[in-house]
């Protein structure tokens, strides 16, 4: 759903006043109330003009959800209630759209909230602007640098459990689209005397306790710390422990947000040796020892925990040791070395820690630093967001040098903080052309100059006092001071004129005071020159350069000896008032946009608003001075249009619309409503209400005139609906009404058009008919006419038909007549001449002509050249019988003879050797049909080719006629053999099938006869010639599959050569001769169970019987 534009203000729904401006009446007290009541309700925040007053609420609110970011994102800053978003969306738009760089500077005591406000605004900024892989990556580096810095700078304290010990001021750089490039960060005066000494309750930086708790045995074993607190004298021990903070969590958590910023592992690693170093640096001890010359001189009491120092950063020991014993001094060419006692050793100890652990935290900055820096050249727009320790203050005159420096800083804020927020206000109304009395207030410059004056200045007195040859001490200083300070007014001490002049005897000895914008702050001095000097001792500079721990050795550049430089480095203090000097340079260049945080109460408690403590800060931030410079001026401000926009509905002129500038319109509005003129001037481009109340009458006006429109829309918005709603069911009527009249016209036309075309159809109907019956009577009239015509012509023509026919009759007889008389009359003269020839040549001819027509005929009819064809055309006259059976005979001895000549020798030979066989069996032997479709071969086995017959071949000289296997039978018992049976041009030869060795040879002249069945078997039996020699063994009894075949050869080759008729005895009954025995040979029908193979069987003696199926 798209969001509805709804016009709202800063004063709709308003807990007290979101604006203290529009406060009424202004002071401490209403002041004061309006922040409680506000606070009671959650608002936190509260504006003073553009200022955001910020109250720590000590407890998390709803009020930073991605939800609210959007609300506030794009928003005009008095458009909803106040908000830090409100604050940094404005000055995140003005960067962006109009060029100019800004500056958000956060004040206000420790533990008020700045920095958690610095990471509210770092985290709206990294919300609302651009996104994409490279920008995600630049914001979340940006974010990512608080938690390391965090934990090497921030601390537990009385005020804060998480207190920033140092200033941070951090340039977040854009493009001109407004997405982050990188950024830049400065750190300004880390509390480094924390590292060896916390005030009572508080804790040292928050990294040792995360090292000691987070790390693994490892790391730990590796840096050999032990996990046990109380084991290191610079670890407090009283709130070694913080209610809700997880140190060995918040260890994992920067280790990792170092990854992300870009630290390499080795990096952060180093790091660590350096704080484990420091930590192991406070366990070292000294004892004196006296020496020969009666000096004292100190003493390391246990080496161990030296070497181990030694060990991790990689220093000879015997360096170090000597750099905790002597300390050189060098003065013109000349070294001096002098013996230190065991207070001189601690302090060398002490300042050793401290200087290792702030250069270490320098060098963090820096490192961040590098990770972060915007990687292109072009022209950046910058957003600088400070974070930097508000003012402090101790009492029992706890307030040292630290304390001096920072209440120094925040006199330099609030100088700008006066002279931007003036300057800015002037010149809005001199842009704007309002007329413009310049208005007073306390310019705290003095005070600025009483402490930075670079000739007597309380810092330059310092630096002369620490330069200056001689006895040195806090005392002298503050001597010093009491001389030089002692007229200006906003100095005090026991000594100094003002004091005396207001006789305050309160004021301690060593001590002086400042009367600071925030009130008077009681310094102690001592401590003051030493921590300005800020002394190491060269002899251990030189000593942490020797170490090969190269992150050590970097940062002690001065121990280097061939950089040796015999001036002193520059003072804490002058370097600190260069930097904050810097600082104001560049925040001058920038719009100013201020959030000033407040502190409720001193518990860290929610819901609990201190009036005393509030009212205190209040005081010293110079907030009700900043309304009154605000209200001097004009309260509020608007630009015409928007003024015009809320408050055009209380004049008729501008209601609903004006038409023309937006200015005259607000004129009219306000001349309309009897505004006094001094109650307002028109700028350029604004409106400028001076007092706060005319705002609220505006605001009552609008408010009650919104209920006045609200009824009156109410009333029209009734009436409008009534009005449409009645229009609607007149509209309705007329609609029904209309189609209700049209519904029954349409039936009665229905109704009458129907009855019209009942009426129409019955009159045609009527009318037809009579036509039809006219027509018809007509009709029958014509048929009746054309009737008795027909008859008419009909009888008039059978009449003359008639006649005619008559007429014929007569004329054909006539001619009949006439004929027979005639023909008569010439067969009468010409009988004597045709009986005697005519007759006998009529025949001939007729004769002539049919056999002529006979023999044309059957030359068409001739039957196919086939010889077994039979046949032939049928007989027409009976008469030529005995020519047409001739004819026959003729046509079929001529096409035998055309077949016959046809044929080759070989197969002319078959064809008598089929004769011959057809001769010999047909009609005699059952076998024969079935014989005459298969060429006869003769020599079925092939002995040439088979070499196993090769000595058979061999043995055989004639020609072979027959070789074909047979079966032999066994005359004992009808049992059958193979063998090859050959049969040359002389002999008969039976053989081995197997060895092919001959068994027998027969003389043809020797076979006597042949016989066989007359059925369908291939038995049969050869006789042989009685006496001779092959009949020795008795007759031969076959089976072959070729019988025909064989018994025509056998015939044909016995007849040739021995020009004698072989017998064949064709019976089923033959007798055999076995030896000296006649065995009878009879064939029977056999029964079917041997199958279709005929059987042999020795009955007896006599008899062998073979079944033919
Ligand atoms: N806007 C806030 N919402 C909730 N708690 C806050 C808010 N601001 C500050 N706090 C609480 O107050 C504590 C101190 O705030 P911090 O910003 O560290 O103070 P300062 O930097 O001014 O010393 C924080 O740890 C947090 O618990
Ligand atoms: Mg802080």
């Amino acid at each position: 759903m798209a969001k509805m534009e709804v016009k709202t203000s800063l004063l709709d729904n308003m807990i007290g006043v979101g604006d203290m401006v529009l406060l009424e009446p202004l002071n401490e007290e209403t002041f004061i109330n309006n922040l409680k009541k506000r606070f009671d309700h959650n608002e936190i925040y509260t504006y003073i003009g553009s200022v955001v007053i910020s109250v720590n609420p000590y407890r998390s609110l709803p009020i930073y959800s991605p939800e609210k970011v959007e609300d506030y994102r794009n928003r005009n800053f008095y458009e909803l209630s106040p908000h830090i978003f409100a604050l940094s969306d404005e000055a995140y738009r003005s960067l962006r759209d109009q060029d100019k760089d800004q500056c958000i500077l956060i004040t206000g005591e420790s533990g008020a909230g700045k920095t958690e406000a610095s990471k509210l605004v770092m985290s709206y900024v990294a919300a609302v602007c651009g996104k994409g892989a490279e920008v995600n990556q630049v914001k979340e580096q940006l974010l990512q640098s608080n938690p390391v810095l965090e934990a090497f700078g921030n601390a537990k304290t009385v005020r804060n459990d998480n207190s920033s010990r140092f200033g941070k001021y951090m340039d977040i750089e854009f493009d001109f689209k407004g997405d982050p490039l990188g950024g830049v960060i400065s750190n300004y005066l880390l509390e480094k005397s924390r590292v060896v000494k916390q005030p009572r309750g508080e804790r040292n930086f928050h990294v040792f306790y995360q090292l000691l708790s987070g790390a693994s045995e490892e790391l730990l074993n590796k840096l050999t710390l032990e996990r046990d607190f109380s084991r290191y004298n610079y670890l407090s021990l009283d709130s070694a422990k913080v209610n809700g903070v997880d140190d060995a969590a918040n260890f994992r958590t920067v280790r990792n947000a170092m990854q992300i910023v870009g630290f390499m592992d080795h990096e952060a690693e180093s790091v660590l040796e350096v704080v484990a170093a420091v930590l192991k640096l406070g366990n070292i001890e000294f004892k004196p020892e006296s020496r020969v010359n009666g000096l004292d001189e100190s003493k390391i009491k246990d080496k161990n925990e030296l070497k181990e120092i030694c060990e991790l950063t990689g220093i000879d020991q015997s360096v170090l040791e000597r750099a905790f014993s002597f300390r050189t001094v060098e003065a013109k060419q000349e070294k001096v070395s002098t013996t230190l006692n065991v207070a001189q050793a601690y302090y060398a100890r002490d300042a050793l820690a401290k200087n290792l652990y702030s250069r270490l935290f320098s060098w963090l900055v820096n490192r961040i630093n590098e990770s972060i820096k915007a990687q292109t050249k072009v022209r950046k727009k910058v957003m600088g967001v400070l974070d930097i320790y508000g003012f402090e203050i101790f009492e029992n005159a706890d307030n040292s040098f630290e304390q001096f420096i920072i209440n120094y800083c925040n006199e330099k804020l609030q100088q700008i903080f006066i002279e931007l927020t003036l300057k800015e206000e002037q010149e809005e109304y001199i842009r704007e052309g309002i007329e413009w009395t310049h208005i007073d207030y306390f310019n705290n410059a003095i005070i600025c100059d009483l402490i930075e004056n670079n000739t007597n200045g309380i810092l330059a007195m310092l630096d002369e006092e620490c330069l200056r040859p001689g006895t040195v001490t806090d005392e002298t200083f503050l001597e010093k001071l009491n001389q030089v300070c002692a007229t200006h007014q906003h100095f005090e001490s026991r000594m100094s004129k003002s004091s005396r002049f207001l006789n305050d005897t309160s004021l301690p000895h060593s001590c002086f005071r400042i009367q600071h914008y925030a009130g008077k702050v009681l310094y102690q001095v001592e401590g003051f020159v030493d921590k300005n000097n800020d002394l190491l001792y060269r002899d251990l500079s030189q000593a942490m350069w020797k170490a090969s721990h190269t992150l050590i050795k970097s940062l002690f550049p001065e121990g280097n000896p061939a950089k040796i430089n015999l001036k002193r480095p520059p003072t804490a203090g002058s370097q600190f008032k260069a930097s904050v000097a810097t600082l104001m340079k560049n925040l001058q260049t920038k719009n100013p946009n201020y959030i000033r945080c407040i502190k409720p109460n001193d518990k860290k408690a929610a819901h609990i608003f201190n009036e005393a403590l509030v009212c205190h800060q209040i005081r010293y931030l110079g907030l009700l001075e900043n309304v009154r410079v605000r209200r001097a001026g004009y309260a509020f401000r608007q630009a015409y249009e928007p003024c015009l926009e809320r408050y055009k509905m209380l004049c008729k002129q501008t209601w609903p619309h004006w038409k023309g500038p937006a200015r005259a319109g607000v004129e009219v509005l306000f001349n309309e409503l009897e505004i006094p003129v001094e109650e307002y001037s028109f700028g350029r481009s604004k409106i400028f209400i001076r007092n706060p109340r005319t705002l609220f009458k505006l605001e009552d006006l609008r408010k009650q005139r919104l209920e006045d429109l609200a009824t009156l829309i109410q009333k029209i918005y009734r009436g409008w609906k009534c009005r449409t709603h009645f229009l609607l069911m007149r509209k309705s009527q007329i609609v029904i009404a209309a189609w209700y009249r049209r519904y029954a016209q349409q039936k009665r036309y229905q109704q009458i058009k129907s009855s019209a075309l009942v009426i129409q159809s019955y009159i045609r109907g009527w009318k037809a008919r009579k036509i039809l019956r006219e027509l018809k009577h007509q009709k029958r009239c014509e048929e009746a006419a054309t009737t008795i015509a027909a008859y008419w012509h009909g009888t008039q023509a059978r009449r003359e038909l008639s006649r005619l026919k008559e007429e014929a009759r007569n004329k054909h007889a006539i001619a009949v007549i006439w004929a027979y008389w005639l023909g008569s009359k010439v067969r009468r003269e010409y009988r004597k001449f045709f009986r005697a020839n005519a007759g006998k040549k009529i025949y001939e001819f007729t004769l002539q002509r049919i056999v002529q027509k006979y023999f044309l005929e059957m030359k068409n009819k001739m039957p196919s050249l086939s010889p077994i064809d039979k046949n032939w055309p049928s007989r027409p006259y009976l008469f030529l019988d005995s020519t047409h059976k001739e004819l026959k005979r003729i046509f079929h001895l001529w096409r035998c003879k055309k077949y016959r000549d046809q044929f080759t020798d070989q197969q002319k030979l078959i064809y008598e050797e089929k004769l011959e066989a057809s001769e010999l069996f047909k009609d005699k032997k059952a076998l024969y049909p079935s014989s005459v479709g298969q060429p006869f071969q003769g020599a079925y086995l092939e002995i040439n080719k088979n070499p196993k017959y090769k000595k058979l071949k061999d043995a055989i000289e004639e020609k072979i006629i027959i070789a074909e296997v047979v079966n032999k039978i066994n005359r004992a018992n009808g049992k059958s053999t193979s063998r090859i049976f050959l049969l040359t041009n002389n002999n008969l030869l039976l053989a081995d099938q197997k060895s092919g060795q001959i068994k027998s040879e027969v003389p043809l002249v020797d076979v006597t006869k042949v016989s066989m069945s007359s059925q369908n078997d291939g038995f049969f039996a050869i006789h042989l010639k009685e006496g001779s020699e092959a009949a020795s063994k008795g007759d031969f009894l076959f089976s072959s599959d070729h019988l025909i075949e064989m018994a025509t050869k056998l015939y044909r080759t016995t007849l040739s050569q021995t020009k004698q008729k072989l017998s064949i005895e064709i019976s089923d009954e033959f007798l055999v001769q076995f030896r000296q025995d006649k065995v009878c040979v009879k064939f029977i029908q056999g029964n079917q169970k041997n199958g279709s193979v005929p059987t042999c069987k020795r009955k007896n003696n006599r008899l062998l019987e073979v079944a033919v199926p």
